[in-house]
């Protein structure tokens, strides 16, 4: 068998796309443009080039895009300051935080700081506690694409099995949620779990999220499963000459692609959902704080 590509990159420049659509319809019809926060504290150079592309392709969906890059030695006391600002700020209806954060600067503390409405990482404990309860929560932007990227390859995931290997908060607990939210059976697997790979092997659906470079072999999928792919790990490659790097993702995509029935690709699968799911989720945010209807097929 050799598995269907779920092309992430093509399927995050729709969801991209139908947000500009959107956001040109609530600027034409209330005169609301949605505008996004995004704090970046210190000079962590991949951090850097995150907030780049939200930046940019947050201009690029028609939103307002406000950024605040902060030294490095920013008390708690400030950063907490600028988000009271933001907060406040009706201009500004999404808020994010870039992780990871100074190791001087307690993370919990300044995520729950955030206006709930404008946790757009989905990470308050409000929302937390909101998805895991079934109620209209702001959801995590990978989760939340890779549960779109499911939706559209399989219609109803009701009664599937789902396997979802990594417990963090970002990805495995919020993904474990969406899935058990539509009715799939949820095991969360993680580096401790007894026979790892014949847990996997259960999985209909199998979410790689535990960020060790192709550690998910051909043969802990069972044929026909939809993989998503959720690692994103830079290794050596020095078939491209000396000091060279590929990336890879969390599973042995070549050993899993001859078993599995669809996988995403890294790059191009999860990686560009997550930008497009954010921008989605400003857009969620924007209607909800102007009484507006939500968009439709850009939420959870
Ligand atoms: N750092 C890596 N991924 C993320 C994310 O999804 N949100 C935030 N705020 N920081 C991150």
């Amino acid at each position: 068998m050799t598995a269907q590509i779920i092309d992430g990159k093509a399927f995050a420049a729709d969801v991209r796309a139908r947000v500009g659509e959107q956001v040109a319809r609530l600027k034409a019809a209330h005169g609301v443009t949605p505008g996004l926060a995004v704090v970046l504290v210190g000079e962590d150079p991949a951090s850097e080039v995150y907030v780049r592309n939200k930046g940019k392709q947050t201009l690029e969906a028609g939103m307002a895009s406000f950024e605040h890059k902060l030294p490095a030695e920013t008390s708690e006391a400030e950063l907490l300051a600028l988000i009271a600002t933001l907060n406040a700020d009706p201009e500004v209806h999404g808020i994010l935080v870039q992780l990871p954060l100074p190791a001087h600067l307690n993370s919990d503390l300044v995520i729950n700081a955030i206006d709930p409405a404008k946790d757009v990482d989905g990470f308050h404990i409000s929302n937390v506690g909101l998805l895991a309860t079934g109620q209209k929560a702001m959801v995590p932007c990978t989760p939340l694409g890779c549960l779109m990227m499911l939706r559209d390859h399989h219609g109803s995931l009701s009664g599937m099995e789902a396997v979802v290997l990594g417990r963090s908060n970002i990805v495995g607990k919020p993904m474990a949620q969406l899935l058990l939210r539509d009715s799939c059976t949820v095991t969360i697997a993680h580096s401790r779990t007894r026979d790892l790979e014949a847990v996997c092997r259960r999985a209909d659906i199998l979410v790689a999220a535990v960020g060790r470079p192709e550690m998910v072999k051909g043969d802990w999928i069972k044929p026909g499963a939809t993989v998503i792919d959720v690692g994103i790990n830079r290794v050596p490659a020095p078939e491209k000459g000396a000091g060279k790097t590929r990336l890879v993702g969390d599973v042995d995509f070549a050993a899993a692609s001859a078993v599995a029935g669809a996988i995403t690709p890294v790059p191009g699968g999860v990686g560009p959902m997550t930008i497009a799911c954010l921008l989605a989720n400003t857009l969620t945010a924007c209607c909800r704080a102007h009484g507006l209807a939500e968009p439709e097929g850009l939420t959870a």
